[in-house]
């Protein structure tokens, strides 16, 4: 479905998603996969460092900051632009550029991560076999984020769609980590191929 188009709008208007989000004061329904995710997996805890891989326009920040508190830090990165969230570090630019993964480095300021996010979703060509290489070579490349910044012991959530590459990415994700869940929200719509793999307990040793 197009996003924009007028299938799309009448659903965005009817979404009880959207309408809670806006109530609440979130900037998109997709912080309600986040908080299903959290209420099951148990993900954040005050003082944690967070990284937000793909955003924009921030309500997975904004559900990440109120779980870790004043002393925890996010560093929320994006193509697109994202509004001051308050306490939040927010990079604008492509992740897998050097010089926006040397400014994430520095807003680490050497610090590990305890919790990466990927709800990454490439610029879809309507072509379906260029869409899945696009967003398998996304995930990759939060994996090897995932490799170079996470603290022993952290957690990954990553969007993932099934697809050729879907095997692969569950594979390594098992032998990184000691435990890999599959979570399909109630706000993902039921439609939508995505689901979520969440991973806890990185071991730095494992091989890719
Ligand atoms: C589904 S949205 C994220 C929504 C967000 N989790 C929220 O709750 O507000 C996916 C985002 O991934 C971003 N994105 C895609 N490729 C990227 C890249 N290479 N670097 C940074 N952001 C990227 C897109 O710009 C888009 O804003």
């Amino acid at each position: 479905m197009v996003r924009g188009g007028v299938r799309w709008m009448d659903e965005h208007v009817n979404d009880p998603f959207v309408r809670r989000a806006k109530a609440e004061g979130y900037r998109s329904r997709a912080a309600y996969k986040l908080i299903e995710i959290n209420e099951r997996d148990r993900l954040f805890a005050p003082g944690q460092l967070v990284v937000d891989l793909g955003a924009a326009p921030g309500s997975w920040s904004q559900v990440a900051a109120a779980r870790i508190g004043a002393k925890g830090r996010i560093v929320a990165v994006d193509l697109l632009p994202i509004a001051p969230l308050p306490g939040i570090a927010i990079i604008e630019g492509d992740f897998t550029a050097d010089p926006i993964l040397a400014a994430i480095t520095d807003a680490l300021g050497g610090a590990r991560v305890d919790v990466v996010l990927s709800d990454l979703s490439p610029n879809l060509s309507g072509i379906a076999s260029v869409d899945q290489a696009r967003s398998e070579l996304l995930s990759e490349l939060a994996l090897d984020f995932v490799v170079h910044h996470m603290k022993p012991k952290g957690a990954f959530v990553i969007k993932a769609f099934q697809g050729s590459g879907f095997p692969a990415l569950l594979a390594t994700l098992r032998k990184r980590f000691e435990d890999v869940t599959s979570r399909k929200p109630e706000a993902s719509r039921d439609r939508s191929a995505e689901m979520y793999l969440v991973a806890r307990g990185y071991c730095v040793s494992g091989e890719t």
